[in-house]
């Protein structure tokens, strides 16, 4: 039985101030289904598992999150990291810790703050997925691209008649525009999606070739995860790690990567955009959650949740935010500038 390790300890910053640091967009009921993003990964799973196979790997400060959000779980099966240290890092410790007290482990890893509308087809393309991983494939699940985004990796894979599994002849994570153009223009490309299926052994072996620092630290703690000492290891061990990202550090560079292609109406909901795209619509093309008069407005995603009344005039794609302290107007697809949005903002304080 495969282990689901999902990773929830991102800031979400291109949801800001909806998605703030105190609480990060997959603790949110961000499509408003009374379930959280966290929530609605867990019960994308538990069709096809049982509660105790479950890992989520989280920052330390969202613990309390992670506990009141999936009571569900036992505490060993939440691993807390003391800082961010990205997505590589967050991967290769849960492998370690999984693979030293259960050595044949099969993992899928999945992001906690995505959406899957046909939930039978994506456990369908799992289950290829798990089996293709035991011979010792790292599999990522592709997804058809439509736009030329900038925010994913691109898969370039050799068909091959017949397979499930495709071998992967070049990923690369986030191309800038002209690259992500080119690409979808040849039509050769998927799109990464984020969500893993390997054997830990599998996944070792590709850290110990690929980031061989980072495997050596946590390979030191064998004989420790599942102790009392385990905390402070991993303290130790994380001023140690760099800040990188699986996608740059093992899947862009490993020989062993395939892609089984998936179509399961995914959708990462990564910024305001990506959200106005999937709700429903009025007859001028606005989302409006909240108490709104609008006027000569089209295309506008207006969202205020304290119930103040909000008169908006003459806007066209924008923003319209108010979480607690901050109000936040800008472009709906100002994507590129939410880092420095959130950066100067906590400047001003
Ligand atoms: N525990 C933990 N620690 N989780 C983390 C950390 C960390 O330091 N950093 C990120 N995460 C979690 C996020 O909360 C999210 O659920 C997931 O890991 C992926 O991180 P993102 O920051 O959302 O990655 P991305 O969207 O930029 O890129 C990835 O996903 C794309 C598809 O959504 C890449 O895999 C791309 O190649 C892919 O196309
Ligand atoms: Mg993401």
């Amino acid at each position: 039985k495969p282990y689901i390790l999902i990773m929830a300890g991102g800031i979400g910053s291109r949801f800001w101030p909806y998605s703030r640091r105190k609480r990060p967009k997959q603790f949110l009921d961000i499509l408003g289904t009374g379930r959280t993003l966290l929530q609605m990964t867990f019960d994308r799973f538990a069709d096809i598992a049982e509660p105790e196979q479950f890992v989520v790997i989280t920052y330390r400060k969202y613990l309390p999150l992670v506990k009141e959000q999936l009571p569900e779980l036992k505490d060993h099966q939440i691993l807390t990291e003391p800082m961010r240290k990205n997505t590589a890092s967050c991967i290769a410790y849960a492998t370690y810790r999984i693979h030293s007290l259960d050595p044949e482990a099969t993992i899928i890893v999945t992001p906690a703050d995505h959406l899957i509308l046909q939930e039978r087809k994506f456990t369908r393309t799992l289950s290829k997925a798990v089996e293709e991983a035991q011979e010792g494939k790292l599999i990522t699940l592709g997804i058809q691209p439509n736009r030329p985004e900038t925010g994913y990796g691109y898969i370039q894979y050799i068909e091959k008649p017949g397979a499930l599994a495709f071998r992967v002849k070049t990923f690369t994570e986030k191309p800038n525009s002209k690259l992500a153009k080119t690409f979808l223009e040849s039509g050769d490309f998927v799109w990464n999606s984020g969500m893993f299926v390997w054997q830990a052994k599998s996944l070792i072996h590709a850290f110990e070739k690929h980031m061989p620092d980072m495997a050596e630290v946590f390979e030191e703690g064998k004989g420790i995860y599942g102790t009392d000492k385990e905390a402070e290891f991993v303290s130790r061990a994380y001023t140690q790690l760099k800040n990188i990202s699986i996608d740059y550090g093992v899947m862009e560079k490993s020989n062993h990567v395939y892609v089984i292609l998936g179509d399961f109406g995914w959708s990462d909901l990564g910024s305001w955009n990506s959200l106005y795209d999937l709700r429903e619509k009025d007859e001028n093309n606005n989302v409006v959650d909240a108490n709104a008069i609008l006027y000569d407005t089209e295309n506008s995603y207006i969202k205020v949740d304290s119930g103040k009344l909000v008169v908006v005039q003459g806007l066209d794609n924008y923003l319209v935010n108010e979480t607690d302290n901050v109000l936040l107007i800008c472009k709906l697809d100002a994507e590129k500038k939410f880092r420095e949005f959130v950066s100067n903002a906590k400047k001003k304080g």
